[in-house]
């Protein structure tokens, strides 16, 4: 397992410019109590269960139409899972997901295949999600072979190749094969079959881990892009916070199995009032050395508890400085804490919610001052940052061609 403190880099820059109105309207998506159990068997001819992984234990959030939710946290606290269940490429244990209204487990047939049609999903590694004894044509064009209504056989070739211009790759490139494309265009043939069936949903499951830091931002900046062209909604799974917080407009952070905090960026990247949020956070590297400095970082100690035998009451507690006896009793419920206001009064699943104010506070002066004296000279922290920002978008498309 990894430890919060040391998985995350960040190779997208933040900062206020990248802050996003969160989308009105209807729930596309609505997750509800969604539980996903492995079980473990003991014995070779009669096998007993004799517990279960609970990598997804009791879910709740929605996606609206038009908007990207980040899902961050720690390998192994059931990102994957929730992403295959949302799929359905995994049975849910329990739990409901409906689909602009429909309940998805109750669906069979033509309303089931429409559905699964309409939530796609790009995977991690291009490299070993790409079939190698495939052409990039075959792989982009397969979905077809089970939806032909959306591309008829004399019109495939076309829809490929089209794809594959939308996505940034020369049409000409249909014949190749994968090892002959860099990481970042694989990723981008990864996404062109994504998009083959026209969804309404696209499920990342961190599309950019395995990619080179110059890479990722163009990956980043191109999914962006086909979301405002297509009206995408996209789960965005990753387990580096500075990443989500350049696509999403809202953010949920996973902790063994459990959602423990979600809200808009601004809730969560400013205004976190879990400690699990907020160890995250404090170890995001900051581009400014005057914050970096007076970075007050919780480094988290201890591996993440196994999700086959989770703490009792807060799944946090082995790991938590702000733990009290409650917390080994009480389970605290992802609900808006009644003692917050302003942006910290976001659903938070910890009895004793609240921002880091004291460390914020001695931070931010520190900040502000070094930023008054650099803005004596010249240039302000924003300026600098949104500078970052326009660098960072001007790459996009670099290695595509
Ligand atoms: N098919 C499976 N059988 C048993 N355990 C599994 C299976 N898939 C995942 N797990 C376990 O579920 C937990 C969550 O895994 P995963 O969803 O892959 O986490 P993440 O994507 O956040 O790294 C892990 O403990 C993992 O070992
Ligand atoms: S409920 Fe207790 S252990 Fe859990 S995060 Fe809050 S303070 Fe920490
Ligand atoms: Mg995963």
């Amino acid at each position: 397992m990894t430890d919060g403190a040391t998985a995350l880099s960040a190779p997208v820059p933040q900062g206020a410019a990248f802050t996003k109105p969160v989308p009105e309207g209807e729930p596309i998506l609505q997750i509800r109590d969604l539980v996903k159990h492995f079980p473990l068997t003991q014995g070779v001819v009669v096998k007993k269960q004799i517990g279960a992984v609970k990598a997804v234990d009791g879910v709740s959030f929605d996606l609206r139409k038009g908007e990207t939710l980040g899902i961050v946290g720690e390998s192994g606290c059931g990102k994957s899972t929730l992403a295959k269940v949302l799929m359905n490429l995994e049975p849910a244990t329990s739990g409901s997901v409906r689909y602009k209204g429909e309940e998805i487990s109750r669906l069979s047939g033509a309303a089931l295949k429409a559905v699964r049609r309409n939530i796609q999903m790009v995977f991690q590694d291009p490299y070993t999600s790409l079939n190698p004894r495939m052409t990039v044509g075959d792989i982009i064009g397969e979905p077809y072979e089970i939806h032909p209504e959306v591309a008829p056989k004399g019109e495939r070739r076309k829809a490929v190749q089209d794809l594959l211009d939308v996505v940034g790759l020369n049409p000409e490139y249909i014949n190749r094969y994968p090892h002959q494309f860099s990481g970042g265009q694989r990723q981008r043939i990864g996404i062109a079959r994504g998009l083959a069936l026209k969804p309404e949903v696209i499920i990342c499951d961190e599309p950019v881990s395995a990619l080179d830091v110059s890479v990722q931002a163009q990956v980043i900046n191109l999914l962006e892009k086909l979301q405002n062209e297509f009206e995408l909604s996209y789960i965005f799974i990753a387990h580096d916070l500075s990443i989500v917080r350049h696509i999403s407009d809202r953010v949920g952070v996973m902790y063994l199995g459990k959602m423990v905090e979600i809200g808009s960026d601004l809730e969560i990247y400013d205004h976190a009032t879990h400690p699990y949020t907020q160890a995250l956070l404090s170890a995001v590297p900051v581009p400014d050395p005057a914050a970096r400095q007076v970075r007050d970082r919780i480094v988290l100690t201890g591996d993440v508890p196994s999700p086959a035998d989770p703490p009792s009451g807060c799944r946090f507690r082995t790991r938590c400085w702000k733990a009290q006896e409650r917390c080994a009793i009480e389970e605290p419920l992802l609900a808006v804490p009644s003692w917050l206001d302003g942006l910290a009064a976001h659903e938070s699943a910890c009895h004793f919610a609240a921002e880091r104010e004291i460390e914020q506070s001695a931070a931010e002066r520190e900040i502000e001052q070094s930023a008054a004296e650099r803005g004596a000279e010249g240039g302000t922290e924003a300026e600098t940052e949104r500078a970052a920002g326009q660098e960072d978008g001007s790459a996009d498309g670099d290695d595509a061609r």
